[in-house]
């Protein structure tokens, strides 16, 4: 199968590519960043420039493409996003309307989309499911839900196979790309290259987080289930939701004597409170037999020394993370 990926240069797309040419498709990779080393994409990926905003750009690599599936990852994340609101909307919002014009245009057969916890807002109980009332706070959450509604939409007025998971914060040995969850992966990332971290939230903040391998294994299955089985176009997905002390003290079991604090920044951990414990991911284990496969301590047992690794191989892919 032909697969298009766009913002495939972000933390989910080069995993996600790795895992599609292990299962034989012909992946091809687009974002606006310049093609990644030859130590972290197979140099016999395709890769596409390509700026989600440009309607013509969009409609021009779909055509000569013509892929079966697309993934649409293209994305500015919620702390990012609210440094320039207006610039998330475009990439967000008309960067995904480009997408599923692209989709309706060209044929393409099925659109996969990442959705997100940031969908949900303040008021809600602990542990979500999908149908409840969506008030985001961030721009970055309130494209994804206008995204989720703009899909269904092209499913039910042009048949368009139009599928998504609301991801947890995602956790991997890759450089974050402006989440609000980035907190935890910095607690493994600043335990192994400094041995310390303050982290910018409270120790009892709580969110809905996932290890990357389970986030690719869902973003691979979804599009596999039989359409019939499908009572909706979007699942949440969830995996394991520990408070920021217990991340901590499962790092600290890793890297024994590593200093994690905390000081909370105010406008990212009112984000945080905005978002749900945990998701409810029952529709998605019932329609396409979803499980998580990874909690908080195997992550943490696997993760520390692809992190490790990874310092090691390329100390300047981590050195600048902003925090
Ligand atoms: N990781 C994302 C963020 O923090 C949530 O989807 O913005």
């Amino acid at each position: 199968m032909r697969v298009l990926v766009t913002g495939a240069g972000g933390q989910v797309g080069l995993d996600l590519i790795a895992e599609l040419c292990a299962g034989g498709h012909e992946a091809h990779g687009s974002d606006v960043v310049a093609r990644p080393g030859a130590g972290v994409l197979d140099p016999a990926v395709p890769w596409h420039g390509l700026d989600v905003t440009d309607p013509e750009r969009v409609d021009g690599l779909v055509g000569e493409i013509r892929p079966d599936r697309i993934y649409h990852l293209a994305a500015i994340l919620s702390a990012r996003g609210e440094i320039n609101p207006q610039r998330t909307y475009l990439v967000n919002q008309q960067g995904t309307w480009n997408v599923l014009e692209a989709c309706r245009t060209h044929g393409v057969e099925q659109l996969i989309f990442t959705s997100t916890i940031a969908a949900y807002g303040p008021g809600l109980p602990p542990t979500v499911p999908e149908d409840v009332p969506l008030h985001p706070t961030t721009m970055y959450g309130v494209t994804k839900v206008a995204g989720e509604l703009l899909g269904e939409y092209y499913h039910h007025r042009y048949g368009l196979d139009f599928r998504g998971v609301r991801f947890p914060g995602l956790i991997s040995a890759s450089l974050p790309g402006g989440g609000t969850s980035d907190y935890a992966l910095f607690m493994y990332v600043d335990g192994v290259r400094h041995g310390a971290y303050q982290a910018f939230c409270r120790a009892d903040t709580r969110i809905p987080l996932m290890y990357m391998p389970d986030g690719i294994r869902a973003l691979v299955e979804l599009p596999e289930a039989p359409r019939s089985r499908l009572r909706r176009c979007i699942y949440n997905v969830a995996a394991f939701s520990p408070s920021a002390q217990q991340i901590a003290d499962s790092v600290a079991r890793a890297i024994p004597g590593v200093r994690i604090g905390f000081e909370p920044d105010p406008r990212r951990q009112a984000i945080l409170d905005s978002w749900p414990d945990a998701l409810d991911d029952a529709a998605a284990r019932a329609d396409w037999g979803w499980q998580c496969r990874f909690d908080l301590d195997a992550m943490t047992d696997d993760l520390v020394p692809r992190v490790r690794e990874l310092l090691e191989r390329d100390p300047d892919q981590l050195g600048n993370a902003p925090h």
